[in-house]
């Protein structure tokens, strides 16, 4: 945001504990939108994280291990699943970690189950919502509540193969480099404002389990990174471009 942090929180000393204030959300448009900012508060620990998983976790792994530092500068306050049993809800608990189970089955159409999704996020007061392998679209209830703080990675260097098969479709077009993007999530499929991205080469010999196993390594990094750089120095939208810090 042009003309540095609104809140006037400066840089994290070492070792604080931290909580996350001033929220400040706007539809994205021509007009800044400027997200969390972390200022130090004695005995909360950092910006409150809610993950949601679909399948193996790894990604939702790599942000559990990342929050057992101090220095990252959040906690994960619940982990939630569209299905069961998810292996990543397995690794939830055994973190201890609060979870959900919100089916698509068990509600009468999609709102309605937005809207349940919605509720049970919201039940943990998150500061950030991370779709870390959630293979759902959200919807309107969803975003309107956490639109523009809820963040989505997906294995292909958007906007090119958007959508559930990025990586196959990557391969199928025959690219020499794809990777991975963290993004803001919208109502668009993969289609919100771009946060950060990694490339990731391809191989000869590369097939799609091959190729998603190695872009995965790069993505659970970008993941973690820009997560974590988001919860410490804020963020802030403009059109669809997105700045971490002032
Ligand atoms: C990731 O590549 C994610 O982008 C995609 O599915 C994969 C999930 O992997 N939507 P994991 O469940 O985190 O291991």
């Amino acid at each position: 945001m042009a003309g540095g942090n609104p809140l006037g929180c400066g840089p994290r000393p070492l070792g604080g504990w931290y909580l996350a204030i001033g929220l400040y959300c706007a539809p994205f448009g021509d007009h800044p939108a400027t997200y969390l900012r972390v200022v130090e508060v004695s005995g909360i620990k950092g910006a409150r994280l809610v993950l949601l998983v679909s399948g193996e976790g790894t990604n939702l792994q790599a942000l559990i291990d990342a929050c057992r530092d101090a220095d990252f500068g959040a906690q994960v306050v619940a982990v939630g699943a569209d299905r069961g049993p998810a292996n990543g809800l397995a690794r939830a608990e055994r973190a201890g970690l609060p979870c959900f189970t919100v089916r698509l089955a068990d509600y009468p159409g999609r709102e309605e189950w937005d809207a349940a999704l919605t509720r049970a996020c919201a039940g943990f007061a998150p500061d950030l919502v991370v779709l870390a392998g959630f293979m759902k679209l959200v919807g309107k209830s969803f975003l309107d509540t956490f639109g523009g703080r809820c963040v989505n990675t997906h294995p292909a260097l958007l906007p090119s193969f958007p959508g559930t098969h990025g990586v196959r479709d990557a391969l199928a077009h025959g690219v020499k480099v794809t990777g991975c993007t963290v993004l803001l999530v919208d109502d668009g499929v993969d289609a919100g404002p771009i946060v950060a991205q990694a490339s990731v080469p391809v191989a000869d010999d590369d097939d799609e389990v091959t190729l998603h196993e190695r872009i995965k390594v790069a993505e659970r990094a970008l993941l973690v990174s820009t997560v974590g750089r988001m919860v410490r120095e804020g963020w802030s939208v403009q059109g669809r471009k997105v700045r971490i810090g002032s």
